[in-house]
């Protein structure tokens, strides 16, 4: 069957991101794929219909109903799952385990999905790696929010009225959201530490020129991950990062360990001994925050100092950040498409290892643990 590539404009709540950019439609529409789009599904990240050289532009119904191959950027919803032809195929972020309903959708309509945020951390795939991409722009924008809500400068100035101190900062958590923070926070001239559980992480933290919080805690885990710490590592760590948070102007915290609530490591008494002013930025806020009292989606005051639990961010960048996930889309489905069809070589992990649904199944093995228990 000829591919036809639907787009709609995304549903969610304050979501700016488009799956598709002009560029990438081109790219597409070169290899000979139709493409349909939901009218001004770009517009809110500024990517205008007129901008979509030979892209049919509809109605959501008649790009469900045209499509065989959905994208998204949020995860597609139960309805929309529902409306889509039987055995389509679908790429975007789904986030099984939290979305349960669609995925039932996407199995009994015997759609084959792919889950982005699924995607192996292998060198090959870092092209297509959504989490990267996106954690990058939210990792920025972190610090552009700290910049603006502190009531310092960041950098150090030496003025005609005395000189100002650069402000401190420290990251907790140098995964990728978490490093390009420091790269923001060093552009703009403050001292910068960072912090992280991983041992890999102190030579890429000190490469940015930023200095390593040593807190005597490694907790590597599996695939590059970080592991749960224990209770008695949990208290060595607050005891070393609670003197460096109380001495630090802004903390950005992004420390996540997959599939699990971020790991509670700024307490409500460490926010109690920060100096009034300072500030915390809680890019985990939306699995439950890294400080116990940050509130998704909120700015709270606690003792003068801001907490701040963003959600979302990278759909604040939503230009830059939609251009880097369809491009993202781009080099995961291009490689698939021959001559105007869609053939997925099942051998390829990039392949195997992100199908979420296939055959009216759920194919990923964590994800139908967490989904159906594993009975099904
Ligand atoms: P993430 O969003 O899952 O977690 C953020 C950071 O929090 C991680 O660096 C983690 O070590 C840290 N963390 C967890 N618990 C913590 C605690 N209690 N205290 C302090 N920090 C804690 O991480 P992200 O950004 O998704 O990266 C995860 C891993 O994947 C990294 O090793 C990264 O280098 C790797 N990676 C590999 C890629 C590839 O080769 N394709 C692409 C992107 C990332």
């Amino acid at each position: 069957m000829s591919l036809t590539i639907g787009v709609l404009k995304e549903s969610a709540i304050e979501e700016t991101r488009v799956a598709l950019t002009p560029e990438i439609a081109k790219k597409l529409i070169q290899l000979n794929a139709t493409i349909v789009m939901e009218e001004g599904a770009g517009e809110l990240s500024n990517h205008l219909d007129e901008e979509y050289e030979g892209v049919e532009f509809c109605d959501a119904q008649s790009v469900l109903k045209k499509a065989n191959l959905l994208l998204t950027v949020q995860p597609i919803t139960k309805e929309q799952s529902n409306q889509l032809g039987q055995g389509s195929c679908v790429v975007g972020m789904i986030f099984g385990h939290l979305n349960k309903e669609v995925v039932y959708s996407l199995k009994e309509k015997n759609h084959t999905s792919f889950a982005m945020e699924l995607m192996p951390r292998i060198s090959r795939a870092q092209s297509m790696d959504v989490l990267s991409s996106q954690a990058a722009a939210a990792g920025y924008q972190s610090v552009l929010i700290a910049a603006t809500t502190l009531d310092k400068f960041f950098p150090m100035l030496t003025t005609a009225a005395g000189t100002i101190r650069p402000a401190q900062i420290l990251i907790i958590g140098a995964g990728v959201a978490g490093l390009q923070a420091i790269a923001t926070a060093k552009r703009l001239g403050a001292i910068v530490k960072g912090y992280d559980v991983r041992s890999a992480t102190k030579e890429q933290i000190e490469s940015l020129g930023a200095k390593f919080v040593d807190t005597g805690v490694s907790a590597d885990g599996e695939g590059g991950y970080a592991r749960e710490l224990t209770k008695e590592e949990k208290s060595s760590q607050q005891a070393a990062l609670e003197k460096e948070i109380a001495n630090s102007d802004v903390v950005i915290s992004t420390a996540a360990i997959p599939g699990k609530p971020a790991p509670k490591i700024i307490r409500a008494e460490a926010v109690r001994a920060m100096k009034p002013g300072a500030v915390i930025i809680d890019l985990a806020a939306e699995t439950g925050g890294n400080c116990e009292l940050t509130q998704a989606g909120k700015t709270i005051i606690e003792n003068k100092v801001k907490i701040v639990g963003p959600i979302n961010l990278a759909a604040s960048l939503g230009k830059h950040a939609s251009e880097m996930y369809s491009r993202n889309l781009f080099n995961f489905i291009a490689p698939a498409i021959n001559d105007g069809e869609l053939k997925i070589d099942w051998e390829d992990e990039v392949f195997s290892l992100s199908n979420l649904t296939r055959d009216g199944k759920i194919i990923h093995a964590s994800s139908k643990e967490a989904i159906e228990g594993g009975s099904k």
